[in-house]
């Protein structure tokens, strides 16, 4: 017989904290704030400008090269994915190779300029696009990779530049997930041609509001990208391109710029945080961990379990008062704007789809917290299953 116990409630856990985090650096956010209503500069300017340099200085630092980046704030991160592929060229007639176990964005980014998404299968390892369906995706036609640093892992970018450079395409990082991730020495949005930001409010560094950012080592292209982002303008009123409108304003880029200098120690928080999921699921094999790439620094902007029978898991935890997320429960190539990009099976995206499951991750998370969690999930996945 199934018998449910669940615990007495703890206090009301969510999948992420911005009550804690407001109250955490109130008095910054409340300075940063007036400073903007004392300076009445609320679309571009130096309150822009400044983030986007401190931005730019966070993410060389993470990266052992030492590279110059540059960095374009813009209105969201789809658009940061649309503004780096319109530097790129691509239009009509163009295939963009990205995955299909992805937020939408990816894709419709590609599919908005009239070029076709064209998806390649995930590595079960990692959640992240396999270099070798990315080679298998490859056509005359395509005109860019946009490989996803999923769930805040980086993909392996060694292996896909070695599949894009010697045929000249260029990649743009869907980093969007992945502020602070590195890789081999390389940080999340340096190691490839192009790297997008979202800055949604739950995202790792998420704005109060809308925001992204594209990055890139490339004077050029974050000229071109600038530009884009301006109404293609390379002066005011003097307009060389065509562009969309597209800006980080002031008062998300001051509270961005606060809540840049407290990343660090909240990305600690959140690796600690999954170490300590980690350690109570070592021994539980109904569960699989969320894999690691060896030399990846993970920024778990989620924790993603894989487990069978994860919906009936989903619902105990909800009972228990423990909210969950499947990322991503429907490929992008099941849903009809999308369909053309399957160019042949995608069995372990599918299979992921099935099987992930996210539990409440933010810095905000108690020791407590994370062992209510695990035991819940422990209970659920080793109770007998209802005759
Ligand atoms: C992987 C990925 N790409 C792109 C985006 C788009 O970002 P935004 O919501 O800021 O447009 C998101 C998040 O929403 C995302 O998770």
């Amino acid at each position: 017989m199934h018998v449910h116990t669940p615990e007495a409630p703890g206090r009301p856990l969510s999948m992420v904290d911005l009550k804690a985090e407001v109250a955490s650096i109130r008095p910054e956010l409340d300075a940063a704030l007036a400073g903007i209503l004392d300076a009445t500069a609320f679309v571009r300017g130096p309150i822009v400008a400044g983030f986007e340099a401190a931005l730019a200085a966070y993410v060389a630092d993470l990266d052992a090269r030492a590279p110059e980046a540059h960095v374009i704030g813009c209105a969201n991160g789809t658009d940061a994915l649309q503004i780096a592929l319109m530097a790129l060229g691509v239009g009509p007639g163009d295939e963009v190779v990205c995955p299909s176990f992805t937020f939408v964005a990816t894709a419709e980014a590609a599919a908005l300029l009239g070029a076709v998404p064209v998806f390649a299968d995930i590595d079960p390892a990692t959640f992240n696009l396999a270099p070798e369906a990315v080679e298998a995706a490859i056509t005359d036609r395509t005109k860019a990779v946009v490989p996803v640093h999923l769930f805040g892992q980086m993909a392996d970018m060694a292996a896909l530049r070695s599949v894009c450079e010697p045929r000249g395409i260029p990649i743009v990082e869907d980093a969007a997930q992945a502020i602070g991730a590195t890789r081999g020495g390389e940080a999340a949005g340096l190691a490839g041609d192009l790297g997008t930001l979202s800055f949604y409010p739950s995202k790792n560094l998420g704005a109060y509001g809308d925001g992204g950012a594209v990055y890139t080592t490339s004077a050029p292209l974050a000229e071109r990208a600038r530009r884009i982002a301006n109404h293609g303008a390379a002066r005011k009123y003097f307009h060389t391109e065509v562009g969309i409108n597209s800006r980080l304003d002031a008062m998300q880029a001051a509270i961005l710029r606060v809540k840049l200098r407290h990343l660090p120690a909240w990305t600690t928080a959140r690796r600690l945080a999954a170490a300590v999921y980690d350690d109570h699921f070592a021994h539980l094999p109904e569960v699989t961990r969320p894999p690691r790439a060896s030399g990846a620094r993970h920024v778990f902007h989620q924790y993603t379990l894989r487990v069978a029978d994860r919906d009936a898991v989903a619902d105990g935890l909800r009972e228990r008062g423990i909210p969950t997320m499947v990322y991503y429960p429907v490929p992008l190539h099941e849903m009809p704007p999308y369909a053309a990009g399957a160019r042949g099976p995608l069995p372990e995206t599918e299979r992921a789809c099935r099987e992930v499951l996210s539990l409440p991750m933010h810095p905000h998370l108690s020791q407590d917290d994370l062992a209510r969690v695990a035991r819940a999930v422990r209970d659920l996945v080793t109770q007998p299953v209802p005759a």
